[in-house]
């Protein structure tokens, strides 16, 4: 069988699952015997089997019908199997007391609890592993994982929108809605891939956000951060059906290097000025977006920005920009 189709194949497949396994990556495996596929498995949600266990049961059906042993199949999956026992058991166990005597991996996991852990475990029971296929795919797949782990921190992107003069809201309080309704759709979908979502007390308070994803699919929520020093009134939109975190301290450093050992892997930081620009400052933001309407707020908003060239003075380059409705959607990602 051709390698590179078969990874291709479950690449794709894996990547339906990517709203309900966050913040795990999205997994995929296939079992195959010659010019035969087996059975296939994805890690379909957090907390569920991995790729591997749902591949390996599938081929069980199979089992003395399609194939006598599992030494004659190989098992090809995009990323290294676990060595940890965390929700699920060791899957590089697992595999090893199937039987199988070859394995194709696309990617070592950068997880530090395996990188490379499942591997050795393979190896040393004599299986035959091939490992890096179609990496650049998987990575960029599970970009905020890999970020995370190579980096031992969260990716950061701050989204925010922007009347046509530079404004965030107006002086007095109350919501403002800048951008169109497609505008906030997209936003929606924004959510759904973040592992968190931050914001600051001041936009809490005025607002009263929900800061859900609001999408016709199925998406594991993400978890809630909030920042103040100040009391608020816990029965707002933004703790209901959520865990929230809530820090009083203002270290913006400290408190996201408090994610370095959780499962969060990347954060959506929505606030206002004040908070955006402490971000900003502080150097620790990966990704800006930046929605823009035609409509202005004039005197009475606020700046988003003191600077006019802002934006490229913090080191981001435009990555992207399109148009939705009457509203410009630009995306900044700063080389690190
Ligand atoms: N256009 C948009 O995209 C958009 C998005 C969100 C919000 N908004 C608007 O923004 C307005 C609020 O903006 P804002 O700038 O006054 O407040 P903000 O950025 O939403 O929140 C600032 C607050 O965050 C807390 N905080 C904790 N650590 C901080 C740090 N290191 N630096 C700065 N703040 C820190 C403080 O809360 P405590 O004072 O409670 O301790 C601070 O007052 C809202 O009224 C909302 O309408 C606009």
């Amino acid at each position: 069988m051709n390698y590179e189709d078969l990874m291709l194949r479950v690449i794709k497949k894996a990547g339906q699952f990517k709203y309900t396994t966050k913040p795990n990556p999205v997994v995929g495996a296939i079992i195959f015997k010659e010019n035969e596929v087996i059975s296939e498995g994805y890690h379909e949600m957090y907390g569920g089997n991995h790729a591997e266990i749902n591949a390996i049961e599938e081929a069980q059906k199979h089992h003395g019908k399609k194939f006598q042993d599992f030494s004659e199949l190989t098992l090809l999956c995009t990323l290294e199997p676990c060595s940890h026992v965390g929700k699920t058991g060791s899957c590089a166990e697992f595999i090893v007391q199937a039987g199988f005597k070859k394995i194709i991996i696309g990617a070592i996991d950068p997880n530090p609890k395996v990188l490379g852990r499942g591997i050795k475990i393979l190896k040393d029971n004599k299986v035959d592993v091939e490992i890096g296929l179609y990496e650049d795919l998987i990575e960029k797949q599970n970009k905020f994982f890999f970020y995370k782990h190579k980096n031992n921190k969260p990716y950061i992107t701050v989204k925010i929108a922007s009347s046509l003069d530079g404004k965030s809201h107006y002086n007095n309080n109350k919501k403002t809605f800048i951008t169109s309704e497609s505008s906030r759709n997209d936003v929606q979908l924004i959510r759904a891939k973040y592992d968190a979502i931050l914001t600051g007390g001041n936009t809490l308070r005025n607002d009263n956000p929900k800061m859900n994803a609001r999408v016709n699919f199925s998406v594991n929520q993400a978890k809630k951060i909030l920042l103040t020093q100040k009391p608020f009134d816990k029965n707002l939109n933004f703790f209901k059906n959520a865990s929230v975190d809530i820090f009083k301290i203002t270290n913006l450093n400290k408190i996201i290097n408090s994610y370095q050992k959780s499962e969060i892997c990347s954060i959506l930081v929505e606030s206002g000025p004040k908070l955006v620009n402490a971000f900003l400052n502080e150097g620790i933001v990966n990704e800006l977006i930046i929605y823009t309407s035609e409509k202005e707020l004039g005197k009475k908003g606020i700046n988003w920005f003191d600077k006019d060239n802002a934006v490229e003075s913090y080191g981001f380059k435009l990555e992207s920009t399109c148009k939705i409705d009457t509203d410009t959607k630009e995306i900044f990602i700063k080389d690190e």
